[in-house]
């Protein structure tokens, strides 16, 4: 018997999609692009999916300038280097921030092991031809002030600390230094069972801000410009 006087209360939650509703989207790049197959054992980074997903995404906005939360090997910096078009002037496009040193830092999960690789490790995006591009901040992303970057970034990827303070403070500050449309915030670890709070962050900001998740992927975005293609039935 059911209770007709029950109250159903609808838990938020970004909307998930299929990989192809993003690949569906236009973009203005012809067919080529430039690929690195993550390393078998690679952890810390993303998949092989998770990076065809992010370039996609990447290029539907075409942005002049790229930040991203978490360097780590500089895998992802490379492949979003490689792959940025030429329509703008070069000179230090790709920011990407990491961290000096483990001094103060709170980690969860794996994320200190993953800190731990990182400091001093040489990346690979110093053996881009587009190395110049980059500009390297070494901070703690929670002494990062977004309004020094007011709307500059047309594409922002979130991949730093995964504790919920770091993120929320990642993603306040990324809301600030976006740019207007055509432009897109990225996080990775959505879904993660190591980090529930970060699903839960995004799932309750997804009341406020429209937030989709790529199925077969942990990553989850937020789309200024574009509409993304309906699923099929
Ligand atoms: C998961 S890895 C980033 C992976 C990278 N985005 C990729 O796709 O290859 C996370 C990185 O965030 C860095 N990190 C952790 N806490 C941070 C903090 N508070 N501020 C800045 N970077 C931080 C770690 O040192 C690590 O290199």
């Amino acid at each position: 018997m059911t209770n007709s006087n029950a109250q159903t209360s609808v838990v938020p939650r970004a909307e998930h999609i299929r990989p192809y509703q993003v690949l569906l989207i236009p973009d203005s790049f012809g067919e080529d692009v430039r690929f690195f197959m993550p390393e078998p054992q690679a952890w810390g980074s993303l998949t092989t999916i998770e990076s065809m997903m992010l370039l996609k995404l990447m290029r539907i906005v075409n942005p002049q300038k790229v930040f991203e939360f978490g360097t780590f090997k500089g895998l992802t910096t490379r492949l979003l280097l490689d792959n940025l078009s030429d329509d703008y002037d070069g000179s230090q496009r790709l920011y990407t921030l990491d961290l000096p040193d483990l001094d103060g830092i709170t980690f969860q999960g794996a994320d200190l092991a993953v800190a731990s690789q990182s400091i001093g490790f040489k990346r690979k995006y110093l053996t881009s031809a587009r190395k110049d591009w980059v500009k390297q901040l070494l901070q703690d992303s929670m002494t990062l002030n977004g309004d020094d970057y007011g709307k500059q970034f047309q594409f922002i990827f979130v991949d730093a600390n995964h504790e919920l303070n770091y993120v929320k403070r990642d993603t306040e500050n990324s809301l600030r230094m976006l740019a207007d449309a055509p432009s897109c915030i990225v996080w990775h670890d959505y879904g993660n069972p190591e980090f529930p709070e970060l699903t839960q962050y995004l799932d309750e900001l997804s009341q406020e801000l429209k937030i989709y998740r790529i199925e077969d992927t942990m990553l989850a975005f937020h789309l200024l410009g574009h509409e993304v293609a309906p699923r099929r039935t």
